[in-house]
């Protein structure tokens, strides 16, 4: 299995690990298949989103996905993070292979975890602004042996 030089530098060094004291938003998100789980923490003012962080128990390239997606949304408006598509994790990691596209839809999932939190706390109900979640991701094949 071939990785991009990108998604071995996130896997190896990723960013914005950790949580966030301060966090007004918190998003947890899981593979039933492979078990993993992702767990992302936001700290929105005024629509933006400030600081970032995610911690990850899972496979090499779902660090890589969280580590990318939260680099992505990092400094962007609300606005900005609601349309980040698993897609557009994987071009900014230059690709990944098939049977891990599935990694990169946990990511998405988890930012949007997240957001659904952030307005479910103000009172607002989340579903028509950020959409249904996929609570348990279980359409796409996780080939949870395949580790990086
Ligand atoms: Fe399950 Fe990557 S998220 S193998």
């Amino acid at each position: 299995m071939m990785y991009s030089e990108k998604v071995m530098d996130h896997f190896s060094n990723p960013r914005n690990v950790g949580e966030l004291a301060d966090a007004n938003a918190v998003g947890e998100v899981g593979n039933v298949v492979c078990g993993d789980i992702m767990k992302i923490y936001l700290k929105i003012n005024n629509g933006i989103i400030e600081d970032v962080r995610f911690k990850t128990f899972g496979c090499g390239a779902a660090i890589a996905t969280s580590s990318m997606a939260t680099e992505l949304i990092k400094g962007q408006s609300i606005q900005s993070a609601l349309k980040l598509t698993n897609k557009a994790v994987i071009e900014a990691l230059d690709g990944l292979p098939p049977v891990k596209v599935h990694c990169s839809v946990l990511a998405e999932q988890a930012v949007k975890a997240a957001l659904s939190d952030y307005y479910t706390r103000q009172g607002i109900d989340p579903v028509p602004i950020v959409g249904e979640l996929k609570s348990d991701i279980e359409e796409h094949h996780c080939e949870g042996g395949l580790q990086l």
